[in-house]
C-alpha cells in the first residue's frame, strides 16, 4: 500500500508515482499500462515531454476510476501569460476533464511572469480543472513572491533532490510554509551510478535490496514525493516494492553525508533557467 501525504489544500497525493521525463512518446502508452498494471497510480507528466497524449490512452484503456488515479502535468516557458490555454490543451491530450495537479514547470525569473501564471492558476482550480496547483524548480524567493501577492501557498514545489544534490535548509523552510516537496531525479537521473557510493551499496547489502531501492527508500522515510523513471518492466517493479525494509537513522544520515550541494546539481539552476 503506497502511503499518502497531505498538502496543504485538504487533498492528498500518493507518495510513490511513475515519472515519464524523457520516455518516448512512441513507447508511453505501453509502459504507463505496465506501469498501471504493476500497481502504480500516480503519473508525473508534462507538457513538454511530448507524452501527454500516450498517458492518456493508456489511462482510457485501463478502465481504472478516475478518482483512483493522481495525474500531473506542467505549464511550460512559453505560455506563462496564458495557463488557461495551456492546461485546456493538455487536459486535451490527457483525455481528461481535470487533473489532479497542475505545476508552473519553471520560475522563468527574467520573463517575470510567473506571478501571472500562479494568479490564473488560482482561477483554474476554481473551476475544478485541477484540483491542486503547485510550482516546480521554485526558489525561496519565488514562493515568497506568490505568497505576498496573492496569499495562496503553493501544495508542491517539485525540485531536483538526490543523494549528491540535497537542499534540506531550503526544503524545511519550504516545509514551515505549508509546501509539500517532490524531488525529480530522485535516482541521480542516471547521471552517475549509485553502486559507487559504499553508503548506499552497504545500506543494500545490509538489507538486502539494490542501491536504487535503498535511495529510493531513503527519500520516502525524509517525507519527500518521488516518481522514478524507467523503460523497464524489472526496474518498475523493483521501484515499487519499497515497503519490506527501512533504514536506520545512521543509514539515513550517511545517504545525507553524500550531499555536494551546488557541486552535485545535474540539471539547469531555476534562477537563469529560460528555455522556451
Ligand atoms: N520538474 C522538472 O523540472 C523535472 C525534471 C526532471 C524530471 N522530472 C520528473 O521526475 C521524474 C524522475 O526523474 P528522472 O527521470 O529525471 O530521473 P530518475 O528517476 O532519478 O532516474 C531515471 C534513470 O534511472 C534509471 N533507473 C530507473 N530505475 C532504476 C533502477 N531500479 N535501477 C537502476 N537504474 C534505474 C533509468 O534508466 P532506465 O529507464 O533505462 O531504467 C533512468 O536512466 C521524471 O520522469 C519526471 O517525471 C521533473
Amino acid at each position: 500500500m503506497i502511503p499518502r501525504i497531505s498538502l496543504n489544500d485538504a487533498t492528498s497525493i500518493p507518495q510513490l508515482g511513475y515519472g515519464l521525463h524523457r520516455v518516448d512518446p512512441a513507447q508511453a502508452q505501453r509502459l504507463v499500462e505496465t506501469a498501471l498494471e504493476l500497481g502504480y497510480r500516480h503519473l508525473d507528466t508534462a507538457h513538454i515531454y511530448g507524452n501527454e497524449e500516450a498517458v492518456g490512452r493508456a489511462i482510457a484503456a485501463s478502465g481504472i476510476p478516475r478518482d483512483e488515479l493522481y495525474v500531473t502535468t506542467k505549464l511550460w516557458n512559453d505560455r506563462h501569460s496564458d495557463a488557461p490555454g495551456a492546461l485546456a490543451a493538455s487536459l486535451e491530450a490527457l483525455g481528461l476533464d481535470r487533473v489532479d495537479l497542475y505545476l508552473i514547470h519553471w520560475p522563468r525569473p527574467a520573463q517575470g511572469l510567473y506571478l501571472d501564471a500562479w494568479k490564473a492558476m488560482i482561477d483554474l482550480r476554481a473551476e475544478g480543472l485541477t484540483t491542486s496547483i503547485g510550482v516546480s524548480n521554485f526558489q525561496l524567493e519565488h514562493i515568497a513572491k506568490l505568497e505576498n501577492e496573492t496569499d495562496v501557498t503553493p501544495a508542491i514545489n517539485q525540485v531536483e533532490l538526490h543523494p549528491l544534490f540535497q537542499r534540506w535548509r531550503d526544503i524545511d523552510a519550504m516545509r514551515v510554509h505549508g509546501t509539500a516537496i517532490e524531488g525529480w531525479a530522485p535516482l541521480g537521473g542516471g547521471y552517475y551510478d549509485l553502486a559507487d557510493y559504499p553508503e548506499i551499496t552497504d545500506a543494500a547489502e545490509r538489507h538486502g535490496v539494490t542501491p536504487a531501492q535503498v535511495v529510493l527508500r531513503w527519500h520516502l522515510q525524509n517525507n519527500v514525493i518521488i516518481f522514478p523513471k524507467t523503460n523497464s518492466p524489472e526496474r518498475m517493479r523493483e521501484n515499487l516494492d519499497l515497503f519490506g525494509f527501512e533504514l536506520s537513522q545512521d543509514e539515513v544520515a550517511a545517504i545525507v553525508s553524500l550531499d555536494e550541494e551546488e557541486f552535485g546539481r545535474q540539471g539547469p539552476h531555476p534562477d537563469d533557467y529560460e528555455q522556451e
